[in-house]
């Protein structure tokens, strides 16, 4: 007989009762905790968590050992905050990624990176499954689920909150009944997420579009009204794009960003409200804090004034769209991605410079900029002696320029008609 026989392995580990094991995304939080029992009991799975670093702020070594406790057979831990600045954040930085002109995509860059790294994961431990907390109403479970599709197709998809139907109060019996330890702090009035890029915050009162945020509803920024009376400026260094320093020294990409995060926050910049259109049909409205990421793309937007061609600039603002689309739908790992970032790379690489920005009182104003690759020409542009510009190149420019408006203007009035009317509503109260 053969040992090593994979169906007879199969056999020997069915008699033995061996339970398949699943991967969870695991916060801690009260739903993933409630979970490990959870699937257990409904499918039979042996669950290991995992909980990544993205710069959230919070003790993932904790977190680990109370999956533990939880009745996890394993439990993973792992920082990924230079994966997540270097491989995800920066790109999309590079890219202007900001999603219907408002969201700089914090928590959905951070998913496909968390999927990518679980799919690791169910490989080096033989999962059979995968697992998330993600509601059947949100993007995220959708950004979860098609990065497992694309990368592991033949990974099982568990996502218990889109099954269950259990309320809080009964969160927190279950839990009591497993023995699951339940944090004492009073429940958050909001539904947070949180990585090194963005803060993010919906449900509770912000349900209604009409109510301005409370002040609760902010962790990351000052209120203005009580942030300093002084403005502060700071200088950002760009290299091909992307940020490599801060006030003159040499910075790594995380640590750049949590000091901006810092900065900016005193000063109360990076404050935005959203009602966004989530991609499964729903208006939503969110919060965001996110004081680097607007420092950082506002700066980086300025310095491509300088270094783009203008063409070059207005293609650009094209890709930015189609990339902020991309990954706000849960598309990171396609090819059409790899073409987007083919373009930006090469469109970046004259990005290079130091931008000035002035923080005060929930403001970043771009106050100056410089780069080796400037197109801006001084001697072009001076209205002072001494300019380059050839000004009497000028007329024959504009005669040509005008000419083909210019001729049909001719043409309309040959027949008689009224030349153009001024766009707009009729019937204006000043006489013509
Ligand atoms: N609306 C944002 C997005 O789809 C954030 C989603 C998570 N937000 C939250 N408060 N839990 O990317």
């Amino acid at each position: 007989m053969d040992l090593y026989n994979e169906d007879y392995l199969k056999h020997i580990g069915k008699s033995l009762h061996m339970a398949e094991k699943i991967i969870l995304a695991y916060s801690g939080g009260l739903d993933t905790s409630v979970m490990v029992p959870w699937i257990k009991e409904k499918y039979g799975y042996d669950v290991i968590t995992f909980t990544v670093d993205l710069g959230q702020g919070e003790d993932i070594q904790k977190i680990r050992e109370k999956a533990l406790k939880t009745g996890a057979v394993d439990a993973i831990a792992i920082d990924a905050r230079n994966l997540f600045v270097d491989h995800f954040v920066f790109p999309a930085l590079m890219a202007g990624a900001i999603y219907e002109g408002k969201y700089p995509l914090a928590t959905a860059l951070g998913r496909p990176l968390i999927a990518k790294l679980m799919v690791d994961a169910a490989r080096e431990h033989n999962a059979k499954a995968v697992a998330h907390g993600c509601t059947g109403k949100g993007n995220d479970q959708v950004r979860f689920d098609v990065t497992f599709q694309t990368l592991a197709p033949d990974l099982k998809i568990v996502a218990p909150v889109r099954e269950w139907s259990m309320t809080r109060p009964a969160a927190l019996e279950y839990a009591k009944k497993h023995n699951i330890p339940v944090e004492a702090k009073p429940e958050s009035p909001y539904s947070v997420d949180m990585n090194l890029f963005g803060r993010s915050v919906e449900a509770g009162v912000l349900e209604d579009p009409w109510d301005e945020p409370r002040e609760d509803a902010y962790q990351w920024t000052a209120d203005p009204r009580t942030a300093p009376n002084e403005p502060e400026y700071i200088e950002i260094e760009f290299a091909a794009g992307i940020p490599v320093g801060l006030n003159g020294s040499k910075m790594d990409g995380v640590p750049l960003i949590e000091s901006l995060n810092q900065i900016a926050g005193k000063h109360g910049v990076g404050r935005i409200d959203h009602v966004e259109n989530r991609l499964v049909g729903i208006k939503s409205r969110e919060v965001y804090e996110a004081p680097a990421a607007v420092v950082l793309h506002e700066a980086h937007r300025e310095l491509e004034s300088l270094c783009l061609s203008k063409q070059a600039a207005r293609f650009k603002t094209i890709v930015s769209q189609e990339y902020a689309d991309l990954i706000y739908n849960g598309l990171w790992f396609s090819a059409f991605h790899q073409d987007l970032f083919a373009f930006v790379a090469s469109n970046q690489r004259f990005v290079s410079g130091v931008v000035r920005v002035k923080l005060f009182k929930g403001k970043a104003t771009i106050v100056g900029r410089k780069s080796e690759h400037s197109l801006y020409n001084k001697k072009l542009a001076t209205y002072d002696e001494g300019s380059d510009y050839d000004q009497a190149a000028a007329q024959g420019f504009i005669k040509i320029h005008g000419l083909g408006q210019q001729t049909q203007a001719r043409f309309q009035l040959l027949k008689g008609g009224r030349g153009f009317d001024l766009p707009g509503l009729t019937g204006g109260s000043d006489k013509r």
